[in-house]
């Protein structure tokens, strides 16, 4: 029926490039399936939809093409702007959610999963033809076109937001340099983000990741994880919660005494390299696994990287070390090292949670999609009137994102009486 449906549905000629229009209808069930899992995204939806706080606004994006942004792409749509999207990423498409956005939801969409450099740079262009009022980015490509070869067209925009850490290094320094042509709001840097997305998005996804390329059991392994900042104390908590004993290495004496406190056995990785099951890395730094480590682990120790791009484990040094490498398994390499002991390597150091699994679940997305519909609703009052800089998420929202979710979770809490406010207002009342 709903095939029918489909098929009778007339197109709307619209400019767009994705890979498959049949694949609508299984992208339209799983932009519902994370949407049910998105209920700040969803109040803000309605609000959007009363007040059309976008309303006349042209909003260019360029975020990883998945069931959770297109729900951010259709909250956009209902606050009344006009929504292009491409893609942050070329291997992050969802073919069959962008298939939808085109079909069901007349969103113009340019993203193909497996793109090749020139597609993803005319794709971003193609987006940028829509002219924009704001831009939405994930790492900063968009804002550094406007910068670069499109120059012309950056009086137009009012601001942008951006929502990850990479980015923000890229704008700061622009900003710093006095470059940057319009304001950005860094929604990575709103509370209800990091707080959220890396400790619990993270945390969870990672072994679910690990868990899913190598079907081990995490009750009674040793697991040792790199780095205790905001993903590493999610993924450790998680790892001890089912079972495993968990080792931290760090390099920051604070954090590291955090880790202590927390209950964790905290030591030099030269010391946890022999004991390790398991190694996770996610610290945003190189070579944090590296040769030396790799001569002293166990047979079969396995390895995976959760931080930075592909360099915290010295992949290079482990294949200078083996003398055979094999797939043993989708996502596992094996290394066999001299002296018939083989350590697996998974997903080729990449980004285990997305790699082997889906990334962040829509429930922790829905607070960082809330504050980048929430930052565009801001950027459309103010943009003009802000400084031309990197701004953070006005802590107002933060908190009314906070709110919402707590409300959507059914979870009250107590509110400050007048004396209690009066009371940490004042100075002056002691004992
Ligand atoms: N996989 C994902 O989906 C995902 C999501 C969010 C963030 N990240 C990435 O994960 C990384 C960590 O993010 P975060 O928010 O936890 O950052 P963070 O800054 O809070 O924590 C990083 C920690 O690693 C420690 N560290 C640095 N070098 C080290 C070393 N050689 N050995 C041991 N510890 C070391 C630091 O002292 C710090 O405590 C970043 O690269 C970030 O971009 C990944």
């Amino acid at each position: 029926m709903a095939v029918l449906i489909f098929e009778r549905e007339k197109i709307e000629i619209m400019k767009h490039d994705i890979k498959d229009m049949k694949l609508a209808m299984g992208g339209k069930l799983r932009i519902e399936w994370a949407g049910k899992d998105m209920p700040v995204l969803g109040l803000v939806k309605k609000r959007f939809l009363k007040a059309q706080p976008l309303k006349r606004l042209t909003i260019g994006a360029c975020l990883h093409v998945t069931s959770e942004t297109a729900n951010l792409m259709i909250t956009l749509k209902a606050g009344g702007a006009s929504v292009y999207l491409c893609a942050s990423n070329p291997l992050s498409t969802q073919d069959d959610v962008a298939a939808a956005l085109v079909h069901f939801y007349k969103i113009p969409v340019f993203a193909i999963k497996g793109e090749d450099k020139a597609t993803y740079y005319k794709h971003i262009n193609q987006v940028l033809d829509a002219r924009p009022d704001m831009t939405m980015d994930d790492g900063a490509d968009l804002v550094s076109i406007l910068h670069g070869k499109r120059k012309n067209q950056a009086g137009k925009i009012l601001g942008g937001t951006e929502e990850t850490t990479t980015g923000v290094v890229r704008l700061r320094s622009l900003a710093q340099e006095k470059l940057l042509l319009f304001p950005i709001i860094a929604v990575n840097d709103a509370m209800t983000k990091h707080f959220f997305d890396n400790r619990y998005g993270t945390g969870q996804s990672t072994l679910d990741g690990i868990i899913r390329a190598t079907n081990m059991l995490l009750a009674g392994s040793t697991v040792v994880v790199a780095g205790y900042g905001w993903c590493g104390r999610g993924l450790a908590e998680r790892a001890r919660g089912m079972g495993a004993h968990v080792i931290v290495t760090e390099v920051d004496p604070l954090t590291a005494l955090q880790a202590v406190m927390d209950g964790f056995r905290v030591m030099p990785m030269s010391k946890a390299a022999p004991l390790g099951d398991l190694f996770v890395t996610v610290t945003g730094n190189i070579h944090v696994l590296r040769g030396e480590h790799f001569r002293k682990m166990k047979n079969g120790a396995i390895l995976a990287n959760s931080g930075h791009f592909n360099v915290e484990i010295d992949i290079p040094a482990l294949y200078e070390l083996a003398f055979h490498k094999r797939k043993v398994r989708e996502f596992v390499d094996e290394y066999e090292l001299s002296g018939k002991k083989k350590i697996y390597l998974i997903a080729e150091g990449r980004l285990v949670n997305l790699a082997a699994a889906e990334g962040h679940p829509a429930s922790v997305m829905d607070m960082s999609f809330a504050n980048q519909a929430l930052a565009s609703e801001y950027m459309a009052k103010h943009g003009r009137s802000l400084k031309k800089t990197v701004h953070t998420v006005p802590e107002a929202i933060d908190r009314e994102i906070a709110r919402l979710k707590l409300k959507a979770m059914h979870v009250p809490i107590d509110e400050l009486t007048a004396e209690q406010k009066e009371y940490l207002a004042s100075w002056e009342m002691g004992t």
